[in-house]
């Protein structure tokens, strides 16, 4: 029994030689070590032995199921690590390989700018009108006409117009105040209402300049209201909207459907009003042309200027975003440079 035991260690230890996989370990432990393998066999026939030979003998299968135990299972180890290193090196994931990533497309700055001037009126109880209030080819009659132009008067030409060839009168809007007389036309007083969208001027292009751009168009009616009124509104958005206190001042000027009229400065950031090319040397930047609603443009709607008043205002959004960003060039707006664009 003896001899049978070593043998039974020899062969395991061959055939654990020539292992090479879990699995191979795992049908030896079966073979050898399981409650139905060769070990355990013997020791089944330990019985017929004597006291003394019970005891040596049994001692001797102990020692052999030791060894192969800690032989299998060191084995077990090195092959699991083997194992787990080519599972490694078979998932392993190249983190410099360049990735199908596509970078996100992001709001224009100037959407962003109309996004938050909406948001600060809506605060102040405007609301939007509606888009077909709005069209950019317009009429010559509600673009001008309408809004207290004399027929063929120089007044026109303060907006460089860009005609088409649709119709005779069909224009690009040169502002967003026609928006103002279709909202009337439909809408009786009270009023609160604000109107975004592009524009477009027939002038030279320049860091302040361009032929196309976008305006807010205001405009509030209803009893009672005045001057003061549109100076509170105006000044309240421009706290909110540049956040501290920026310096600003109203100018008087001239716009025929507004009486009395007036436009906002706003201080150049660029130079902090000490002169620059953004603002050619002015120290301010036009952001806004307002006043009250001409008593003719009133009567043209049908409301009665004896009853009701308002004001309207026009605002940049190119002039108010540069303001904002330290932007010194408005052409940036429009180059499509992702090299700005991605900066908001
Ligand atoms: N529409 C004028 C402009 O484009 C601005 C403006 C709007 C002025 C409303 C007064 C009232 O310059």
């Amino acid at each position: 029994m003896k001899e049978k035991l070593e043998q039974i260690l020899k062969n395991a230890k061959d055939e654990l030689a020539n292992a090479n996989s879990l699995q191979d370990l795992d049908d030896i432990r079966l073979k050898y070590l399981s409650r139905k393998g060769e070990l355990n066999s013997i020791k089944k026939n330990l019985k017929d032995l004597s006291d003394e030979d019970k005891r040596i003998v049994g001692s001797l299968a102990n020692n052999v199921y030791n060894e192969l135990d800690e032989l299998i299972n060191s084995k077990n180890d090195e092959f699991y690590k083997i194992e787990l290193n080519k599972k490694l090196e078979n998932e392993k994931i190249d983190i410099t390989l360049p990735s199908d990533f596509r970078p996100q497309g992001k709001v224009h700055p100037l959407t962003q700018t109309v996004n938050e001037i909406v948001e600060i009126f809506q605060g102040l109880g405007f609301s939007v009108m509606p888009s077909e209030y709005s069209p950019e080819v317009e009429t010559e009659y509600i673009n001008f006409d309408m809004l207290n132009f004399p027929p063929n008067h120089p007044a026109k030409d303060m907006q460089d117009t860009f005609y088409t060839k649709t119709a005779p009168n069909v224009i690009l809007r040169s502002q967003t105040s026609g928006a103002q007389i279709r909202q009337m036309l439909n809408h009786k007083p009270p009023v609160r209402v604000i109107s975004p969208g592009r524009v477009y001027r027939c002038e030279s292009v320049s860091a302040r300049k361009n032929n196309l751009f976008h305006q807010i168009e205001g405009l509030l009616v209803d009893k009672d209201i005045t001057f003061a009124d549109l100076k509170g509104i105006l000044n309240e958005f421009v706290r909110i909207y540049f956040g501290s206190a920026r310096p600003t001042r109203f100018r008087a000027s001239y716009f025929p459907f507004t009486e009395p009229s007036a436009e906002v400065d706003v201080q150049c950031i660029m130079c902090q009003g000490r002169g620059c090319r953004t603002c050619s040397g002015t120290g301010w930047l036009e952001v806004l042309g307002a006043g009250m609603v001409h008593a003719n443009v009133l009567r043209n709607v049908g409301i009665d200027p004896e009853v009701y008043s308002g004001f309207a205002f026009g605002m940049g959004v190119e002039r108010l975003t540069m303001l904002k960003y330290a932007i010194n060039d408005i052409r940036l707006f429009f180059n499509n440079d992702t090299r700005f664009l991605k900066q908001f």
